[in-house]
């Protein structure tokens, strides 16, 4: 029988992308998917049968301490990536961002504390950086939170920190650069303008064209994320990792670069309501992801082309672009 992982999120973006990399890799998989009343089980519905084989799917929510103990009982490791995710809802809802993200992330700890799971990989985000003050931007870069959802991720790795040094949790951060591909959500700046394009837009409307950042694909992300919970406890139980390029792209640069991969001449509109209060707008970020290259071998095996190539295939099959909302702003 294979060795049994959990993982929350799992119905989401990268979660998904993790579920079908971790059965690849020979594990049998416990999925939480939120509770909902559609019964729906997000991205996971569209995995191939050889996969969901191999995947025990169950409705729950972090929030609640009894669902996440059910869920990670018996596994030999959790990935936590449940989460709440999108900046500019952070705005509206932060104190949902803190029940979640920051009570969810507790109760994930309380229960691989109790339970002796040997090993827990707890998600982090590039976002707890904010601006870059040096690149690349390692594990010692200022933490410095510019909004609630950062705010809200940066206490949840706090959490694992202090687990990790009061109880010896076997708790392992990671935390990605800007992910992208395919089965991202309309919120994020790659499927915002290949969705429009797809959908036979030219006039693309973004937020701020200027900042920058390291745009990681997602099955890249995905096997960093296998790395840290499969690597020896002694390389990695205890620390935090960047996984990230080193590459460095401005939205605008990346809008143009899409626009050539897809065929398109596209018009780009500033929309007001997409620009965030400039104090809370995250200009630059760039990994340095040295450390997680030592501790496990990782290293990303797709450029930014070929992802952007992979993800372009997605949104132009028209039963994937159904799924999305390509005419509002999805926040
Ligand atoms: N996408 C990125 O660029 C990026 C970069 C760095 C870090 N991350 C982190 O990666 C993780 C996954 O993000 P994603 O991009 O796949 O987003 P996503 O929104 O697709 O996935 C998050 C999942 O968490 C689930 N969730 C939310 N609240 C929950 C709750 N109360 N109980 C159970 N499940 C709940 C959602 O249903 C969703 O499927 C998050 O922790 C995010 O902070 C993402």
């Amino acid at each position: 029988m294979n060795t049994l992982v959990a993982v929350t999120g799992a119905e989401g973006f990268i979660g998904s992308h993790l579920t079908e990399t971790l059965v690849a890799a020979g594990f049998r998989v416990r999925a939480m998917a939120q509770y909902n009343s559609f019964s729906s089980y997000g991205w996971l519905e569209t995995l191939s049968p050889d996969v969901l084989d191999q995947v025990e799917i169950v409705l729950g929510d972090v929030r609640d301490p009894g669902s996440v103990q059910q869920l990670v009982e018996g596994a030999e490791a959790v990935y936590h990536l449940a989460a709440l995710i999108a900046i500019p809802y952070s705005y509206q809802a932060p104190h949902s961002y803190v029940d979640t993200n920051v009570t969810g992330t507790l109760n994930v700890l309380e229960a691989v504390r109790r339970l002796g799971i040997p090993r827990l990989v707890h998600t982090s985000t590039s976002e707890t950086y904010g601006t870059a003050r040096t690149v690349p931007i390692s594990e010692d870069h200022p933490i410095n939170t510019q909004s609630p959802y950062a705010a809200s991720k940066a206490g949840g790795d706090r959490l694992a920190d202090s687990y990790h040094a009061s109880f010896g949790t076997p708790v392992v951060t990671l935390r990605p650069f800007n992910t992208f591909g395919p089965r991202q959500s309309m919120r994020a700046v790659i499927p915002t303008v290949i969705g429009q394009v797809a959908a036979g837009t030219r006039t693309i409307t973004l937020g701020d064209p200027r900042p920058t950042r390291d745009f990681l694909y997602v099955k890249d992300t995905a096997h960093a994320f296998l790395a840290v919970g499969t690597a020896p406890a002694d390389a990695v139980v205890g620390r935090t990792f960047n996984a990230g390029t080193g590459g460095e792209v401005s939205v605008g640069e990346l809008a143009a670069l899409i626009g050539k991969l897809m065929g398109a001449e596209l018009e780009i509109r500033q929309d007001e309501q997409r620009i965030r209060p400039a104090a809370s707008e995250v200009m630059r970020l760039v990994a340095n992801a040295s450390r997680l290259r030592a501790a496990t071998g990782w290293g990303p095996e797709y450029d930014l082309e070929r992802g952007l190539g992979h993800t372009i295939d997605f949104f132009r099959n028209p039963a994937n672009l159904a799924r999305y909302k390509t005419g509002i702003y999805n926040i």
